[in-house]
């Protein structure tokens, strides 16, 4: 673990953070790794169920469901996911879920959106089953250092036994900026996933850009891997 282990945001700051404006991680367009590497993903397959660990209002999952998928997101911030239905003029009803007490789901009325606003720890196969894909860009480099192993047993959880995981992570050195987002290097995807999934890196990319450098950082490299459960 490095410098940012002990590093612990609240859930009401990231609230805050989406009443503010201050959102900087949002982007308005498709994620290249996802376009680049969507083929891997879908291994041909078609009408997948994607899920979006702490999903913003990731623009990618419309595009995504505009190819013919469907999509389960879980955000914390209502902010950000009625935002996301009114940018993208998608009809929506609200409704509470049962097995979670205290959050909503927001569904699109064609069914083919659902975004849970609750805490992803209290997130379950139980309450959406599990998953053909997962999409985790802004996910595990945001949740809390510490938080990590129960994560990942979560997200292992919800992988179905086709499932294929895309996994961004970002490397910097931790020494100068103390995240959020988080640095996550390989040995830590290997050793929080490793049990349970087999793990390629498939793209690398420099990611620095100027605002980087207000956080003190004179580099910044984006990795994607993606993982599939071990077949028993
Ligand atoms: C870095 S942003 C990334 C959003 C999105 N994945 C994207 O690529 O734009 C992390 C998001 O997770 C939400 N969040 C953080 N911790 C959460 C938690 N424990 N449960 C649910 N949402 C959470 C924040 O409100 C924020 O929108």
């Amino acid at each position: 673990m490095t410098s940012q282990a002990n590093r612990v945001m609240a859930l009401s700051e990231w609230e805050d953070r989406w009443h503010e404006g201050r959102t900087g991680f949002h982007q308005p367009h498709v994620h290249k790794l996802l376009e680049n590497n969507l083929d891997k993903v879908l291994c041909d397959r078609k009408d997948v169920r994607f899920f979006f660990p702490l999903c913003g209002k990731a623009v990618d999952m419309k595009w995504l469901v505009d190819k013919g998928h469907s999509v389960v997101g879980v955000e914390i911030s209502e902010k950000a996911i009625k935002q996301f239905f009114e940018e993208h003029e998608v009809a929506y009803a609200e409704e509470t879920v049962s097995a979670i007490p205290g959050a909503k789901v927001f569904k699109s009325s064609d069914g083919k959106i659902s975004m849970y606003q609750c805490d992803l720890y209290k997130f379950s196969s139980e309450v959406a089953g599990q998953f053909g894909a997962i999409w985790d860009r802004g996910s595990l480099v945001a949740i809390n250092p510490c938080d990590r192993p129960r994560y990942a047993a979560l997200i292992a959880s919800l992988m179905d036994k086709n499932c294929k995981y895309l996994l961004d992570t970002l490397l910097y050195n931790p020494e100068l900026y103390s995240g959020p987002p988080f640095f996550v290097s390989d040995e830590d995807v290997k050793n929080l996933f490793g049990p349970s999934c087999d793990i390629q890196l498939l793209e690398e990319t420099d990611a620095f850009q100027e605002r980087h450098k207000q956080w003190g950082l004179d580099s910044l490299t984006e990795k994607v891997h993606l993982l599939s459960p071990k077949a028993n």
